[in-house]
């Protein structure tokens, strides 16, 4: 049976770890569906991760709506929530539905919003309208420009309780999971503890009721900025570089195509 919001709690309450990845298009998609994995993120980091941008401020709804779909196309019977990227929540009730409807209706099962102050009715208005909200806390990629940098939240007393309370208001307002995002584990742990629905945690520590990570981190893939929580399970970047190596040399030594690789 394919997950849906509700599992994500029922999960939380049986004390199973929940397991997510981002994805940004269909092969990767197709090879999703046939893991144990339990939810598919088609995250604003597509920006940079497909499009080599330096942040996630350059996705529009357009393009998340297109990768959305792409990634929907392939991964059938998995669960699939969407960014709601930069702003596209921050211009009114009437402009954060027509978003959030161009990434439902083209397939996802939910919407990720950052934040969760000054945008409460939003929040609330998805809900309300059977739409499935997950929240992001801690490090919010979207407010990079205000950080001056990726850098770790809540490490000093005070903002370690706005992130807390921010959990809270987004539990309140029915979100059914937040991602908790490069928060100090003990806080991670803190809140993950103290709400009914799970967090979702990216550089939080293990005390998270789930992980989540960039695919291509995942799979050792991303070759310059590498954060530590971010682990390879698997050196891809050496698996695709040596499979290019071979195939180079093949061709240039004549010995690819052969016969049987050719049309008589
Ligand atoms: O866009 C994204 O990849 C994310 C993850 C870091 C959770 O939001």
């Amino acid at each position: 049976m394919p997950m849906s919001s509700t599992d994500f709690l029922s999960a939380k309450v049986e004390r199973r770890k929940l397991s997510m990845v981002t994805c940004y298009d269909y092969t990767f998609a197709r090879l999703l569906s046939k893991s144990a994995i339990d939810g598919i993120l088609v995250g604003d980091s597509a920006a940079m991760v497909m499009h080599g941008h330096p942040s996630t401020l350059s996705a529009s709804v357009e393009l998340m709506r297109l990768h959305t779909e792409a990634v929907v196309r392939g991964a059938a019977g998995k669960f699939v929530v969407a960014d709601m990227p930069f702003l596209s929540f921050r211009k009114g009730l009437a402009a954060a539905l027509d978003a959030a409807c161009a990434l439902m209706t083209a397939g996802a099962n939910a919407v990720k919003i950052e934040g969760v102050d000054g945008h409460e009715d939003v929040v609330q208005r998805l809900v309300q309208s059977g739409i499935p909200v997950m929240g992001h806390l801690g490090l919010q990629p979207q407010s990079v420009q205000a950080y001056g940098g990726f850098r770790v939240q809540g490490r000093s007393g005070c903002a370690a309780l706005n992130i807390a309370r921010q959990a809270t208001a987004l539990e309140e307002l029915g979100a059914f999971a937040i991602v908790l995002e490069c928060v100090p584990a003990d806080l991670a742990l803190q809140i993950s503890e103290a709400l009914r629905i799970p967090a979702i945690g990216i550089g939080a520590g293990a005390g998270c009721d789930g992980q989540i990570l960039v695919l291509q981190d995942l799979l050792g893939l991303t070759m310059d900025f590498k954060p530590r929580f971010a682990r390879p399970f698997v050196n891809g970047a050496g698996c695709v570089l040596d499979a290019l190596a071979r195939f180079d040399v093949a061709v240039k030594a004549g010995t690819f195509p052969t016969a049987e690789e050719s049309y008589s």
